[in-house]
Formats: C-alpha cells, sequence, structure tokens
C-alpha cells in the first residue's frame, strides 16, 4: 500500500442534505492522519478548469455541517466518460476522458479520491477505479435508490420536507372538499413517496414498483367522500404509471428529458372519472433544498469519517454503505448494479396496506 500523503474529494449527481457534512468529515479526519485535502468543483469539471481544484482544511469547512448544497459544487451532466466536445458548427461529439481524469489526479500528485455521489457519479468512480485511481465512494442520493446500503444521506431530509407539504395539504384540501394531488421526486423509485405518503397519511400513494389502476384510485376516493372526511390527498412519485402504460417524461427547454408531469395526469383523470374538484403540485427540488435533518447530518459525518478510514486502511474501490446500523465497506461494483427499488413485501408497504391507504393496485 503506498502512503498518503494528499487526497481529493468532489460531490457529482444532484445535490442532497447532507454532501458538506461529509466534506466537513473527511476534512477533519484526514487531517488526523496529517494528509492534505482538495476539493475539486463541480465534480471531475473542476480538474480541467483554471482555479477548479481548492485546498481544503479545517477553517475551509468550519461551520457547514447544517448547511445544504454542496461548497464544491456540483453537476449531473459531467460525466467523463461521455465528455460533450463542441466542433466549430455546433455539433456536439462525445469522448471518453476517464483516462485523462487519472492522469490529472495522478499529476496534481493525488494519492486517492473519495467521489461523493448517486448511482451515476459512483459509477463512473468505478471506471476511474478500474483505470486504476485510488477511490473510495461516498452514497448519496434524496431517491435512496443506491443497492448495498440500507440508506442514503439525503433520504430522510426529503422525506421529511414531503411529509411536512403532504400535512400542510390537508387543511387546505378539507377547506375545499379537494383531491390534491402531490408528485414527488424519486427516479424510477418510489421511496420517498412511500415513506413520506405513509407519514403524511396520504390516502393514495402511487410508486414505480406497483403500476396502478385508475379505477381503484377513484374508487378510493369515493368511498372517502361518501363516508369519511370529503377530501383526499394523493401522492403519485414521479416515476410512478398505470398499468400498462409507460413512465411519463417531459422534454425540457435545454431538450433534456426528465420525468416529469404525473401530478397533472393524475389529477385530471381523477376530475374526469369522479367529478371531485381537483388541484395538483410538484414539490419539485424543495425536496433537495436546506440542511439536512439531524439524522442525515449523523449519517453523512460518519460516512466521510468512515470513507476517510478506508483511505487509511487502503480499501479501495469501496463505497461506504448503512447495513442495519452499522457502517461498512462494500464493493463499488455491487452499489451501481442495480437501482435498488422499494420490494413489494416491505412492511412498509404493508403498513400502507393495513391503514388503508390506496396503493392503486
Ligand atoms: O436524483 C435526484 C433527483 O432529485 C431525482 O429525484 C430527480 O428526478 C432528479 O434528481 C432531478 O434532477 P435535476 O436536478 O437535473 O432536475
Amino acid at each position: 500500500m503506498s502512503e498518503i500523503r494528499r487526497i481529493a474529494v468532489n460531490t457529482g449527481g444532484g445535490d442532497a442534505p447532507g454532501l458538506n457534512a461529509v466534506i466537513r468529515a473527511i476534512v477533519l479526519t484526514a487531517e488526523q492522519y496529517g494528509w492534505e485535502v482538495h476539493g475539486v468543483l463541480n465534480s471531475y469539471d473542476g480538474l480541467f478548469a483554471e482555479d477548479g481544484v481548492v485546498r481544503l482544511d479545517r477553517r475551509a469547512v468550519a461551520g457547514i455541517t447544517h448547511l445544504g448544497g454542496t461548497i464544491l459544487g456540483t453537476t449531473n451532466k459531467g460525466n467523463p466518460s461521455r465528455w460533450p466536445v463542441r466542433a466549430e458548427d455546433g455539433s456536439v461529439t462525445y469522448e471518453d476522458r476517464t483516462q485523462q481524469v487519472v492522469d490529472e489526479f495522478a499529476r496534481r500528485e493525488i494519492d486517492a479520491v473519495i467521489a461523493i455521489g448517486g448511482d451515476g457519479s459512483l459509477g463512473i468512480a468505478q471506471q476511474l477505479a478500474e483505470k486504476g485511481l485510488q477511490v473510495v465512494g461516498v452514497p448519496k442520493t434524496i431517491d435512496n435508490d443506491l443497492a448495498a446500503t440500507n440508506l442514503t444521506f439525503g433520504f430522510t431530509t426529503a422525506v421529511e420536507t414531503a411529509t411536512d407539504a403532504i400535512g400542510k395539504l390537508h387543511s387546505t384540501a378539507e377547506a375545499h372538499e379537494r383531491v390534491m394531488v402531490v408528485e414527488l421526486m424519486g427516479r424510477t423509485t418510489g421511496w420517498i413517496s412511500l415513506y413520506a405518503g405513509v407519514a403524511g397519511t396520504a390516502d393514495v400513494i402511487l410508486i414505480p414498483e406497483i403500476p396502478y389502476d385508475m379505477e381503484s384510485i377513484c374508487r378510493k376516493i369515493e368511498a372517502r367522500y361518501t363516508n369519511g372526511p370529503k377530501f383526499a390527498i394523493v401522492v403519485v412519485a414521479e416515476g410512478a404509471y398505470a398499468k400498462g402504460s409507460e413512465p411519463l417524461f417531459k422534454q425540457t427547454a435545454g431538450g433534456q428529458k426528465r420525468l416529469g408531469g404525473m401530478a397533472r395526469l393524475v389529477s385530471d383523470e381523477i376530475h374526469e372519472r369522479t367529478g371531485r374538484e381537483t388541484r395538483e403540485l410538484v414539490l419539485g427540488h424543495l425536496q433537495r433544498g436546506g440542511g439536512p435533518n439531524a439524522y442525515d447530518r449523523l449519517l453523512a459525518l460518519r460516512f466521510g469519517t468512515a470513507a476517510a478510514r478506508l483511505v487509511a486502511a487502503g480499501q479501495f474501490g469501496t463505497m461506504v454503505a448503512l447495513d442495519l446500523s452499522q457502517v461498512l465497506a462494500v464493493p463499488l461494483e455491487d452499489a451501481v448494479a442495480k437501482t435498488k427499488v422499494v420490494p413489494l413485501d416491505s412492511d412498509v408497504v404493508e403498513t400502507a396496506q393495513s391503514l388503508g391507504i390506496c396503493l392503486g393496485d
């Protein structure tokens, strides 16, 4: 094992509450080992930009544990294995720059890298590890969809934000006897929607893991107007879809394809079928905003310090992971091998069913 003198850290993909806590934990632990820490700005982009790599010491990370966002900046577009190169005529081609990234770290005499990211960023980290970079991953995403860890930091804060929003919808829904449909993030998984929906006492929760049947949703809503309080709260994951159909994408101004539009679709369909007054909202990036809750702060600090300890132990090509209540190391390739979806036999699904919440099936 080569001696470590200097390490780098970066944050990639969508931001999640807790990123700054991980950075601080890495820096403080690294200082105990006597290492220098450098932060690469905006995922790997900073490696090729002037002033794109900054020195991080305990002063640089003071007072950031509770802050949202990331002091290093991030991007979910900077994939070095598909680097966009724009020609003079405006056309774009893509080239694999992973070797250049590895070489650039070597040129800067960086002995190891701690990459904080979701499946995309950790997939890149895995490719860099295969090219010889000494790398340790830290799992981040509000979606909680990474395999090989029970939890990613940022998830419980997003669930809290969403639960709070669902809670607030109750009073306005009740006052107007309306059906309120709220769309939550989560990409192709329903973790945020299921957890926030159950905690926020929604009446209907639609997740990608259970393609829904509109008949069953409308039956549930009608039963509420007939027997119970004359309003309903429907939570729909952005990646949910009806039986026999497919996830809905919206075309954005930048020409990107992004999941979205489910709240509108479900709301309109409920109105057409039941005649009830409906309103929809998309909670969107509020779910990623703000500082981490206490649980995510602690998890982020545990992950960050553990990642630095893995570097010290020479356990490269791994990711820190939460296994029940313990933080341990798992191979990076296991973490990015598949998406972690909500298991249909999970007790949270059962909890929803026992509470009489309609899951659209
Ligand atoms: O992966 C986190 C996430 O917030 C997803 O839940 C969502 O689909 C996506 O990122 C949104 O990405 P962007 O920030 O590019 O809009």
